[in-house]
């Protein structure tokens, strides 16, 4: 799916950005573009974010949840991951999921640009697969509030399909979704007050990410 397809933009939405509504689609979409193996990139990102038991923690365009359900796993009974998405569906069917599993994720409405947390409650901030649904005002915006609402040495973690890598896998040639620059999105993390900025790309080499920490 590219960000740029009209049929995934948002009329009820009152942002800017690919704010998906077909949360079961989705779902099979992922395990079909990775084969199933969607468990394992979460297990990479969790432990390239290094979550640990007690953290606070949010998931930024958190879609149906996999990842925060996850990481409320790590963070454990004295920790707190809160899941955040502009979709009513997606997060719909996160809470259902969560409550299914018995995880005690958090799932509420909201957009990346103006996120609904106070100052500096957070010790990571991550967002996967989602940069490419904003635009490149919206990345910068989303990036701010990721700041605002870390706090001081707080960690945030992007991962999205980056510019120029290779597709494969059985969707490969209609699951297009958008991309991003690795260098852009150090480069908006820099400039809006983190340091340390590290990136790279995950092992199916089609995703990048960056992370850094929020300067104090
Ligand atoms: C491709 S999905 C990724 C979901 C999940 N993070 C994952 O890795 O599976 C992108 C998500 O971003 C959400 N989204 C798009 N624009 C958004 C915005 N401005 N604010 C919050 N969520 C947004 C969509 O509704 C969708 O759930």
């Amino acid at each position: 799916m590219n960000s740029d397809d009209p049929r995934l933009h948002s009329r009820r939405s009152k942002t800017v950005g690919a704010v998906l509504h077909s949360a079961a689609v989705y779902d099979l979409t992922v395990w079909l573009a990775t084969l199933g193996r969607d468990g394992a990139f979460r297990k990479e990102v969790l432990d390239l974010a290094r979550v640990a038991p007690g953290e606070t923690v949010l998931d930024v365009a958190c879609g149906t949840g996999n990842l925060a359900i996850a990481a409320s796993g790590r963070v454990g009974p004295t920790g707190t991951v809160y899941g955040v998405d502009a979709s009513t569906e997606m997060v719909g069917r996160a809470r259902r999921k969560a409550a299914r599993k018995g995880a005690t994720a958090a799932f509420s409405e909201g957009i990346a640009q103006q996120l609904p947390f106070p100052d500096a409650q957070m010790d990571l901030v991550l967002s996967t697969r989602a940069f490419h649904h904003l635009s490149t005002k919206g990345r910068a915006e989303c990036i701010r509030e990721m700041r605002r609402v870390l706090r001081p040495g707080g960690r945030l973690l992007v991962v999205d399909f980056i510019k120029g890598a290779r597709r494969h896998g059985p969707l490969a040639h209609f699951h297009r979704p958008g991309s991003v620059r690795l260098e852009d999105l150090a480069a908006l993390a820099k400039d809006s007050g983190f340091r340390g900025v590290e990136s790279g790309l995950l092992q199916s080499g089609r995703l990048g990410f960056v992370f850094a920490t929020a300067a104090s």
